[in-house]
């Protein structure tokens, strides 16, 4: 088959006309995977609202018309503990019902956070008889015996009543939406972690750390030793590669073993609410990462939280999460999320900064058209004015690209390209090259006359699609791209035809200028300006 007929049986696929009511799911296509919805895979392109907006309909109520006029598809909305379970065993879900029939009414799907035991690590969304009841629901506590404002992971009581309230929650969602599916996904707890140690010092901690490693964790440490993250090779096998001991006999003594510890209980934690979630209604699950500054110690940022250092005690000790998904409010997004990405873990990026950040939009291009990602939100997206603004802007070409998008995730027939930025904000400047089909294209940010990377440089980026042999959508702002043979055929390339355009609201291609002259260099090269995201359908030749 033709790689355009190709192509397009893979978007018919995509679009076809099922409709059933199983819950959303995760779908493999080629290396990529996607999140499926009514048979159909969709790009979370969203916005996560600030933690206490969704406790007011009416708060929001002025915010939805404005979120769908973002091109978002998707809300991401906190869902509390203590709104839902006022008195112990009697639940009140009006808050989740108007989110649901407000998404619905402004044509959007929701992720909900379910904000538990813990958000930020704190306990501070638990409901007040379980705030005030300190017998039944242990705090951790500091090595001085003092409590902290942070349930213990390892009362059993605890872990019952917030799978308790997790299951009905889940359960309703069933009910109110299993056959219109909008809601998609849910987070557990938010950004768990232990402050401001490395791990509980509490009576129920303590007998658990005298305990050996369980053996699951082992286990997984064995079959995994080629494939576990660097630091955690490096440190289990420091200490002898072991496979049976306490805890320091594995990991060593001090906050290393202290923070696996901790790690591997907040994880089975996790997993036992997941579980009982699933059971109720299996919707994919996901928990999202406060990530560690650099020379900082575990307590000094939230202790044994899935970040990168500790994914293998997460993927080992949590196989009922579907995923392990990054907060990024670090400038260093390009590294986060190339090591969140991988075979057993699809990339998500529930909270991609702030939503005014510059860079967030290039984030965005790179996470689904680089990373295969099936979701992507900044923070606080409710917090704009009336104006749809740069991300609005970026989202809204990212809508119309969404089908060639997801007919591309994971087959190799796209790319995108941001520069990468170091976690001191220096933006290191580097074209780009990459082989997509028969060509290879280098891409250069902002004037590829005078490359030098500003702070602003950081905020451009884009996507190519290869949409036939030799059609590519390049989309994005800020980048001049360049081409090249690969493969047999003539040495030399040139410049078929280049459009500027945008897709309409039914996929159409609607072209704009017919750039060529001072637009493309003579023909030289393709330019995406800076300050707006813009499309170009560009088809290219070989000749000699
Ligand atoms: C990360 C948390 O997950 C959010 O709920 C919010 O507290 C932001 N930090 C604030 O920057």
């Amino acid at each position: 088959m033709k790689l355009r007929t190709l192509f397009l049986a893979s978007l018919a696929l995509n679009y076809g006309s099922a409709t059933t009511a199983e819950p959303p799911r995760l779908v493999r296509q080629g290396s990529a995977t996607q999140l499926v919805v009514q048979g159909r895979p969709m790009l979370l392109i969203g916005g996560e609202l600030g933690n206490s907006s969704a406790s007011s309909a009416a708060y929001m109520a002025p915010h939805w018309a404005k979120l769908r006029a973002m091109h978002l598809n998707t809300v991401l909305a906190p869902v509390s503990w203590e709104l839902i379970e006022p008195r112990e065993g009697s639940f009140d879900f009006s808050s989740v019902d108007s989110l649901i029939a407000d998404a619905r009414k402004h044509d959007l799907k929701l992720v909900f956070l379910w904000f538990g035991a813990w958000k930020n690590s704190m306990s501070t969304y638990v409901p007040v008889w379980v705030k005030r009841n300190q017998e039944r629901f242990p705090r951790a506590q500091l090595p001085n015996g003092q409590g902290v404002e942070i349930l213990s992971a390892f009362a059993p009581e605890t872990l019952r009543a917030d799978q308790r309230a997790f299951a009905a929650l889940l359960a309703h969602i069933a009910q109110v939406d299993g056959k219109q599916n909008s809601v998609l996904m849910v987070q557990v707890e938010n950004e768990i972690g232990m402050l401001p140690v490395a791990r509980d010092y509490g009576p129920l901690a303590e007998a658990r750390f005298r305990e050996k490693v369980p053996r699951e964790l082992v286990d997984y440490l064995v079959a995994h030793r080629a494939a576990l993250v660097p630091e955690m090779k490096r440190l289990w096998e420091e200490h002898g590669a072991k496979t049976d001991g306490s805890w320091t006999e594995l990991f060593g003594p001090g906050d290393a073993s202290a923070e696996i510890f901790t790690a591997w209980y907040y994880a089975r934690f996790a997993d036992g609410l997941a579980a009982s979630g699933k059971a109720a209604y299996p919707l994919p699950m996901y928990v999202n990462v406060a990530l560690n500054r650099p020379g900082r110690i575990p307590g000094e940022y939230p202790s044994g939280g899935p970040l990168p250092h500790l994914i293998d005690v997460w993927k080992a000790g949590a196989p009922n999460l579907d995923l392990l998904a990054p907060d990024i409010y670090f400038p260093n997004f390009v590294d986060i999320v190339n090591r969140y990405k991988r075979p057993d873990n699809p990339l998500f990026v529930p909270e991609g900064n702030n939503w005014d950040r510059a860079d967030v939009p290039a984030n965005a291009f790179y996470a689904f058209g680089k990373m295969d990602a099936i979701g992507f939100g900044p923070f606080s997206i409710e917090s704009g004015d009336d104006k749809p603004g740069a991300l609005g802007e970026a989202y809204g070409v990212l809508e119309q690209l969404q089908p060639y998008i997801l007919a591309a995730q994971g087959t190799g027939r796209m790319s995108a390209f941001k520069p990468r930025a170091l976690y001191d904000e220096t933006v290191v400047y580097e074209p780009l090259v990459e082989k997509i089909g028969d060509y290879r294209f280098t891409v250069a940010f902002a004037d590829i006359q005078r490359p030098t990377a500003t702070a602003e440089t950081a905020s451009y980026g884009g996507t190519i699609i290869q949409i036939g042999p030799e059609e590519y959508l390049i989309a994005g702002q800020g980048i001049t791209v360049t081409f090249q043979p690969a493969g047999d055929g003539p040495p030399l390339v040139g410049i078929d035809s280049a459009w500027e355009g945008r897709f309409d609201a039914a996929g159409k291609w609607v072209p704009g200028r017919l750039l060529n002259g001072d637009q493309t260099h003579q023909g030289r090269h393709i330019r995406l300006p800076t300050g707006e995201w813009t499309i170009q359908r560009v088809k290219l030749y070989r000749y000699r």
